[in-house]
């Protein structure tokens, strides 16, 4: 994360905000009159967050599924719910609770099962993401149940006619093209729960290479994100998958020491993510009217990891929450784990997710970073498209 400061740069970006500030009051005053419904300010946004349990806000809580997180200490620094869990697999905010915040939305974006996600709350945005998801039907089948990104859309269609219902079919439109992000965090389960789980898909990873599993997720992928075009967004992000090999699970089961990552589980997911800005610059050519951005959650991790303390970290093996091993990377977060006395000096908190310290840094690049991290324009450069 380059922090480089550069004094002609902040010049011509002055001069860029000044020309946005002139370009939004004009358009703000074509929506007058038109920007509120039933005292939903529509001029503010909104996200639809799909994906895995770095964003999933507590849809998990309402399904009969072994992966849960709306149990302590998870949650114990959400402030909205006075560090109550929710069903957010971390200490604090998501990702996707940050970067609603930071793009000036009023309200997290509610999960789709939960029982108020009706009405004109879902024009703050909707939740679809589950942990364990991931891109193909089959992966998380060890959670037993979770949402896969297949019925994640399907959902989507749902509110899709809701939001028809309460705006009208043409200023829905508008707002899901114009005002609303479609975010997509999915990927790391394929591989984790999925490709290189030993016992459940022996079978599929004798039988498939690498390079046609990932050729499988692609095309699901493509086939999934054409299909929210189709309902009409049109401003996306998508994540890559991050550094598998390095979060304390893996680095505990392995054995390694604290400065090294398993080799397999990286190379998948860089694999996976070549073929991915491919796909992305595809669709960007292909749909009509589309914004698809990469997230390089990749290197924005391995960054972090890398250079941990220059964040003010102490640790980036170490779970804070979690039991087992030398990296508390074995029992999952709970009741009973051990739990470390500064959560804001560690770059994981449970065996398998990062801390609310490290989400706030990774969600501060994806919003205002440069090419390296986030292309083809950041995200508040995609929220003023
Ligand atoms: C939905 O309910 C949750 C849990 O009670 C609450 O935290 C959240 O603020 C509610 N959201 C909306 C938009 O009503
Ligand atoms: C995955 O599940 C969805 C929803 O149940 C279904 O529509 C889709 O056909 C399935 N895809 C595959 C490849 O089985
Ligand atoms: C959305 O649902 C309708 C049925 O209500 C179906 O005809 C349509 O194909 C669905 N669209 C997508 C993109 O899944």
């Amino acid at each position: 994360m380059a922090k480089a400061k550069n004094n002609s740069r902040s010049c011509s970006c002055a001069l860029f905000f000044g020309f946005i500030v002139v370009v939004v009051s004009l358009s703000s005053s074509f929506v007058r009159g038109d920007g509120e419904v039933d005292g939903v300010d529509l001029t503010k946004g909104a996200s639809f967050i799909f994906g895995d349990s770095l964003v999933d806000a507590g849809n998990n809580n309402y399904l009969p599924t072994l992966s849960r997180a709306n149990i302590k200490p998870n949650g114990i620094d959400f402030k909205a719910t006075g560090g109550t869990p929710t069903g957010r697999y971390t200490n604090g905010r998501t990702i996707g609770d940050i970067i609603g915040e930071e793009l000036g939305q009023p309200d997290y974006a509610v999960p789709f099962l939960a029982p108020n996600s009706t009405g004109k709350a879902v024009l703050y945005g909707v939740n679809y993401a589950s942990g364990g998801g991931g891109v193909l039907n089959a992966t998380g089948r060890i959670f037993v149940n979770r949402l896969s990104m297949d019925i994640q859309v399907d959902y989507f269609n749902i509110t899709r006619k809701q939001i028809d219902k309460l705006l009208g079919a043409s200023k829905a439109k508008d707002y899901l093209g114009k005002k609303s992000i479609f975010s997509v965090t999915i990927g790391a389960n394929d591989f984790l729960n999925n490709y290189m789980l030993p016992v459940l898909s022996i079978g599929a990873r004798i039988s498939e290479t690498p390079d046609a599993f990932i050729d499988d997720m692609i095309s699901h992928l493509r086939n999934q994100l054409t299909r929210l075009y189709q309902l009409d967004a049109r401003k996306f992000v998508i994540g890559n998958v991050g550094p598998i090999g390095c979060i304390p699970y893996q680095k505990t089961i392995n054995q390694l020491d604290q400065d090294q990552c398993v080799d397999l589980p990286n190379k998948l997911a860089k694999q996976y993510n070549n073929r991915l800005k491919g796909l992305l610059t595809e669709l960007n050519q292909n749909l009509p009217g589309s914004t698809f951005v990469y997230a390089n959650v990749y290197d924005l991790v391995m960054e972090l990891i890398t250079n941990y303390n220059k964040y003010g970290f102490t640790t980036a093996s170490r779970a804070c929450c979690g039991n087992g091993g030398q990296f508390a990377g074995i029992i999952p977060c709970g009741p009973t784990s051990s739990m470390c006395d500064d959560r804001s000096k560690h770059v994981f908190w449970d065996p398998y997710h990062p801390s609310e310290a490290a989400n706030l840094l990774l969600a501060k690049q994806l919003l205002d970073g440069e090419k390296k991290y986030v292309s083809p324009m950041n995200l508040r450069q995609l929220r003023d498209l």
